[in-house]
């Protein structure tokens, strides 16, 4: 994953796309799975920063707000996804401000057909394995339109961490911990992204199910679903920021409150910017899933599930 690289060129791939005027009312984000993310991501950096609301969607109908004043930036690694070009065909029915982010497909098409800008990605990976590039041209993007998720010294010190990468070791611990048991992801709410990520991550690579929980919302119902849950082998990563030290003591609150239950792995964040700690946590997510999957003898790439259901979605789809 070098995903240092894959940054800069989605950096560079945001300069190529023809600009939008950015609107002044929401932002709305269309995308599945590993495309879909990225809009997370997106929520995350603009959560502390943007004047506007950024709203993400991963179905296939935009909500009834959506007019003439809204961004909308539509996500698609492929660009052949059921729910994102149906949610792009029904927004265009009340906004021309659409941005598309892909590697080809038909939401190739549908740019040239409708004249809507496209950030043409790198084709031939895994949607999952692309968050970098997809990620950072979709940053580049916005910044490029005076929307600023990251300053340009968050940025490099993002680039800086993908660079340094993760040792081997980290990864593997957390793997070993997590093999044979159902994991449970917790963050704070404002990392909600960064749970889902390593969630997905199980999920796709590793072959398992796997459950996110956020705290603080995790007092108020989550934690009494543990104190009589099924007998069965859980395992818990508790996503540390130790930029935020007001959380720490509902953390180790958590962390108590886990260990009865089973191994618990605290992954401290690094970087001070909100992307590089998306990325760095992503970064080891990617890799322990990998490992994970490497001790199960699955195979991480094939998601045979994912491509079964998208053929039952083309039934359920009037128009293709
Ligand atoms: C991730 C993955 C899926 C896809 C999702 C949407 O690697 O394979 O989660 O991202 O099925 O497909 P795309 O990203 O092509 O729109």
């Amino acid at each position: 994953l070098s995903w240092h690289k894959q940054a800069l060129r989605g950096l560079e791939a945001a300069e190529k796309a023809g600009r939008i005027e950015p609107g002044r009312g929401p932002i709305l984000f269309c995308g599945m799975g590993g495309s879909g993310i990225v809009g997370d991501m997106v929520a995350a950096l603009a959560y502390g920063r943007l004047r506007r609301p950024v709203i993400v969607v991963k179905d296939r109908t935009p909500p009834s707000w959506v007019n003439d004043d809204t961004l909308v930036v539509a996500v698609s690694y492929s660009g052949n996804t059921g729910e994102t070009l149906e949610c792009v065909e029904k927004a265009y029915r009340h906004t021309g401000r659409i941005l598309l982010v892909s590697s080809g497909g038909r939401m190739q098409e549908l740019a040239f057909e409708k004249n809507l800008p496209l950030i043409k990605i790198t084709p031939n990976l895994l949607p999952r394995a692309a968050l970098a590039e997809l990620l950072y041209a979709v940053v580049g993007y916005l910044r490029s339109i005076g929307l600023e998720l990251a300053s340009s010294c968050e940025v490099e010190e993002s680039i800086d961490i993908l660079r340094k990468g993760i040792g081997e070791d980290a990864a593997k611990s957390i793997a070993e911990l997590l093999y044979n048991k159902l994991p449970v992801v917790a963050s704070t709410f404002t990392l909600q992204a960064l749970a889902v990520r390593w969630k997905n991550e199980l999920n796709e690579n590793a072959k398992i199910p796997a459950k996110v929980e956020l705290i603080p919302e995790w007092g108020h119902n989550d934690v009494v679903g543990w104190e009589e849950p099924v007998n069965a082998p859980y395992a818990f990563i508790l996503i540390d920021d130790p930029g935020s030290p007001e959380y720490k003591p509902l953390l180790d609150f958590a962390a108590e409150w886990y260990e009865r239950l089973g191994p618990v792995a605290r992954v401290e964040l690094k970087g001070e910017g909100m992307l590089a700690k998306l990325m760095y946590g992503s970064l080891l997510a990617g890799l322990a899933s990998l490992e994970l999957a490497s001790m199960r003898g699955v195979d991480p790439a094939v998601t045979r599930g994912i491509a079964l259901y998208k053929e039952a979605y083309k039934s359920s789809s009037p128009n293709r």
